[in-house]
């Protein structure tokens, strides 16, 4: 599935779009230069998710794992500085996965093969405001949201 946005609501739109079709135990792996939106996409999907707006969604660049409460728990990774994977066993990462929450993996391509996702979202820099969205779905679970994006959200 692809589509674009132009500016940051609608990423933040798509991505709330997508977490309110979200199910339990999903694995997305987000994908994209610096400065592409998967953050911009994260903070929308938390919105989505009904995380109150008092715990923003950042980054976690330095803790590699940021964890909101929303209807489902949304385990918020950040792999740009990853080292090991090691380093992601010991956050958890497993556990995580293999859990009722929905895990969101900015930098996913950074460790690709130590993780397993229903799905990835890459994000491509078009100009300033616009971006392009590429939903490729891994799984079965992955294919029926993407199926249920493709008549829910806004394209
Ligand atoms: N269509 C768009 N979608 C997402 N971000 C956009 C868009 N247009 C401009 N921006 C800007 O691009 C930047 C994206 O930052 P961020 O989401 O932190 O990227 P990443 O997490 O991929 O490094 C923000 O400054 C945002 O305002
Ligand atoms: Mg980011």
């Amino acid at each position: 599935m692809e589509t674009t946005t132009s500016g940051p609501e609608e990423t933040r739109g798509l991505g709330k779009c997508f977490g309110e079709l979200a199910l339990a135990g999903l694995v997305v792996l987000l994908n994209g230069d610096l400065g592409a939106g998967k953050t911009c996409f994260a903070q929308g999907v938390a919105m989505g998710l009904g995380v109150s707006a008092e715990t923003p969604v950042t980054s976690p660049t330095y803790t590699l794992l940021n964890i909101h409460l929303g209807r489902l728990v949304l385990y918020h990774f950040d792999l740009y500085r990853l080292s090991q994977v090691d380093d992601l066993a010991d956050l958890g990462y497993d556990e995580f996965a293999e859990g009722e929450g929905l895990t969101l993996v900015e930098w996913a391509d950074r460790m690709t093969d130590a993780l397993s996702a229903s799905l990835s979202v890459s994000i491509e820099r078009i100009d300033e405001d616009m971006r392009q969205f590429h939903f490729e779905a891994f799984d079965s679970r992955g294919g029926e949201l993407l199926e249920k994006m493709s008549r829910h959200c806004p394209s």
